[in-house]
């Protein structure tokens, strides 16, 4: 039951697409080697994969990498609002065949999962576990092929562990997102850079002076803090963890709950992982004109029900902006409709750093075909030495080198004799 079927906004957008995979190429010089090497020693080799990403620039050197590589592959995305659909169609003139159209309603969402999973995976690449849940809930008729899996994302790893901690987790993930490789670099630079990106180009607004409220100081918070004290905004982070709090406020930024913070920011920002971290009594207090974004995870970080519930109207004022008339006249403005703003209305995150996740994906994928037989149905960490191999490599695609331990260095370093 092999899919070729696709389903993609323009197949005429094929050549601009083209463009800027080459574009994205230029800057994914890790992921080249192993796209290499892989196309010579073909891993996957009769290997099917279903793979639910953001439909980028990016995904599409990985899944170019993974095609070369031997494998049959379908895409799909792993979000409604993320698709290029320029890349879309590119990748099925590649031969890929995808099904991904930019602004697809839930329903179509769901419908182009399925199409990906008709493919009967023996792996799977997923974003937020959408394809996993469905397969393991709707489709579980098709588990028995699937040897491995691999996930990119926070929010994605959280529902994994917990569908392996009530024993229902049917065959091994790989947590990607975990690698240090990943999350230190495409969490923090990535999501930092994009979304400032993202709420840019949806606004044209001023970051310097404003009151930018950062919610939740993960890797994605880091980021995106440094990120606005650098364009001149005042940053205000909210937390529940009180030594990522504190890291916040030893980092420079002001830390307050959330209800206090509602009061002040002109621009809030959920980068959590959370549910209604934005709230109908945090929407009660906010000015009026307060920019309501999210980079975390799908439209869940601000309570958007209860938006609708205080306002009497919306209407859309520019691309992915739209403002919301309050019963008590005060405006707020929802950008993106509450999805993933770098990916909604900017490219999603730089080349550069998806090279290394991407990379981590190919490597993990391969490692799972060969050692699949010996890992059982848990999520497991990306192997140290794939996040090892992968930084070598960015290095020495940045024309980097470092120093090595010496013989005497690597002994006094695992020895305990030697004191002052
Ligand atoms: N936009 C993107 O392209 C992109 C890229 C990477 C990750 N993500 C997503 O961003 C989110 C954050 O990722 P991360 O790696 O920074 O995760 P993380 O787990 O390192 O950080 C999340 C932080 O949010 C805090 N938090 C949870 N609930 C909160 C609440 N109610 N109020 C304030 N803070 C709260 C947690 O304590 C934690 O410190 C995840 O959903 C992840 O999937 C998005």
């Amino acid at each position: 039951m092999k899919t070729n079927q696709y389903d993609i906004k323009d197949p005429s957008l094929a050549e601009v697409g083209r463009q800027r995979i080459d574009w994205a190429a230029r800057e994914m010089l890790v992921l080249k080697l192993i796209r290499e090497r892989m196309a010579k020693e073909k891993p996957f080799k009769g290997v099917r994969i279903s793979a639910c990403l953001h439909v980028t620039t990016e995904t599409a050197n990985l899944a170019l990498t993974l095609k070369d590589g031997g494998a049959s592959l379908v895409v799909c995305a792993s979000n409604p609002l993320s698709t290029q659909d320029d890349v879309a169609a590119a990748l099925v003139e590649y031969g890929i065949p995808t099904n991904a159209i930019k602004g697809e309603d839930d329903k179509t969402y769901y419908k182009h999962i399925n199409t990906t999973l008709d493919n009967k995976p023996h792996l799977t690449v997923d974003d937020g576990a959408d394809l996993v849940t469905t397969l393991h809930t709707k489709r579980s008729d098709l588990i028995s092929n699937v040897f491995g899996g691999t996930e990119e994302t926070t929010t994605g790893v959280i529902r994994l562990r917990s569908l392996e901690k009530s024993g229902k987790l049917l065959y091994p993930i790989i947590a990607v997102n975990d690698a240090r490789t990943k999350y230190l670099f495409d969490n923090r630079y990535g999501t930092g850079q994009s979304t400032m990106d993202g709420i840019t180009r949806a606004t044209n607004l001023l970051w310097a002076g404003k009151n930018v409220v950062v919610c939740g100081y993960g890797w994605c918070g880091h980021g995106l803090a440094l990120r606005a004290k650098g364009m001149g905004a005042q940053v205000i982070v909210t937390e529940v963890d009180p030594v990522r709090a504190l890291e916040a406020a030893m980092d420079s930024f002001r830390v307050m709950p959330i209800k206090s913070a509602a009061r002040i920011g002109d621009i809030f920002i959920t980068v959590s992982g959370d549910k209604n971290v934005i709230d109908l009594p945090h929407l009660k207090l906010m000015k009026d004109g307060a920019i309501l974004a999210n980079s975390g995870h799908f439209n869940v970080e601000i309570n958007i029900p209860a938006l609708e519930s205080l306002s009497t109207g919306k209407k859309r004022i520019r691309s992915f902006v739209d403002e919301y008339t309050l019963k008590d006249g005060r405006c707020l403005y929802l950008l993106g409709e509450g999805r993933l703003i770098n990916l909604a209305a900017a490219e999603g995150h730089p080349a550069s750093v998806m090279d290394m996740s991407f990379a981590d994906q190919a490597l993990c994928l391969e490692y799972l075909v060969k050692n699949h037989d010996k890992m059982g149905k848990k999520v497991y960490s990306v192997p140290e030495n794939i996040d090892k191999r992968v930084a070598a490599l960015k290095l020495k695609s940045m024309g980097i080198n470092i120093d090595r331990l010496t013989t005497e260095q690597k002994k006094y370093l695992t020895s305990w004799q030697e004191g002052t």
